[in-house]
């Protein structure tokens, strides 16, 4: 009786194994016979289409042209870009051989069927409120804002522009940023600001960064005409946590959490995507999290676990 058990057992396990390595390589030859049989012609590399508009790219930059140069000639090789921003703020201008070389080089890359608007938004003051300052003249309702050694591959940012289509008001982005609830002092609630090993060890997330997010142009207007100026006042002392606030902002006018996109990214002069999950100056970060919740009295932030992906790129449905 035990032994028929066990040999049952054991006949029942190999045979799921069995099946497994099969289902595993049926689904293997099928996405490769797929892409043979090219049954995605019509949509080859993203799910982009040039009818649904575009978005534009808002870069912020301060004093490394060498990067805005790799970023700037990348970002026009983006289908979906229609228009690229460079913030801007130093004392100085940008040169009229930088100005050049980047207007050549957007017209050599730019893939759109229309010119790609390419300019810079100058600002006398170097002040980190001006990453999102209302644009004149915007021709579309994305913002992809991005700094300036941060490069999204293209087909990983139609993708995540794809997912912001669904869901315009919301913020959707490769950087995914959480609070935690910290001790209780003296009664009251403190928070602390989680980085990305607390949020890829506990799979929760309530926040997107700005230095790789899509948001709607809307809360550039929001973000400086309607938020408290104490906020902005804090964040120009402080020279940090502008991508909170803009977190804290979204978070209380949808009440909804933000959406974290699947996709590598990189950061220009780093290796791999290491540093963009590098814990730096965390206790700013506590600071502007606590003082930003008493001075909207609230925390506005919404917590999620839920993270978009491409379903072509996974193998499990
Ligand atoms: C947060 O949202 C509430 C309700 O919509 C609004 O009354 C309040 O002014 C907002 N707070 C900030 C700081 O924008």
């Amino acid at each position: 009786m035990g032994r028929r058990l066990r040999t049952f057992v054991f006949g029942a396990k190999t045979k799921l194994l069995c099946v497994a390595l099969g289902v595993l390589f049926c689904m293997w030859f099928s996405s490769k016979i797929g892409y043979i049989m090219s049954w995605n012609t019509h949509f080859p590399s993203s799910v982009y289409s040039p009818d649904r508009g575009g978005y534009t790219v808002l870069i912020n930059t301060w004093k490394r042209s060498s990067h805005l140069k790799q970023s700037v000639a990348h970002y026009a090789s983006c289908t979906g870009a229609d228009a690229i921003h460079v913030v801007w703020s130093e004392s100085d201008p940008p040169s009229e051989k930088l100005k050049d070389h980047l207007n050549t080089v957007v017209l050599k890359k730019s893939r759109s069927t229309h010119k790609l608007d390419f300019r810079f938004d100058i600002y006398e003051e170097d002040n980190l409120n001006n990453r999102f300052r209302p644009i004149e003249g915007l021709r579309t309702d994305a913002i992809f804002s991005v700094d300036d050694n941060v490069i999204v591959p293209c087909h990983t940012l139609e993708f995540a522009f794809a997912v912001w289509q669904t869901a315009p008001m919301t913020m959707v982005g490769f950087v995914p940023r959480m609070h935690w609830l910290g001790e209780e002092r003296t009664g009251a609630v403190s928070y602390k600001y989680g980085g990305w090993w607390s949020v890829w060890w506990m799979g929760i997330y309530s926040m997107v960064l700005s230095k790789s997010a899509f948001f709607h142009s809307k809360y550039l207007e929001l973000y400086t005409n309607a938020m408290p100026p104490s906020i902005h006042q804090y964040i120009n002392a402080e020279r940090n946590c502008e991508d909170i606030a803009m977190s804290l902002l979204v978070a209380n006018t949808t009440d909804a959490p933000p959406i974290w996109v699947k996709g590598k990214i990189y950061e220009i002069g780093s290796p791999g995507t290491s540093s963009l999950h590098q814990p730096h100056h965390y206790d700013g970060r506590n600071k502007c999290m606590n003082d930003f919740v008493s001075m909207y009295g609230t925390l506005p932030l919404v917590s999620t676990n839920v993270k978009a992906v491409d379903t072509r790129h996974q193998w499990f449905w």
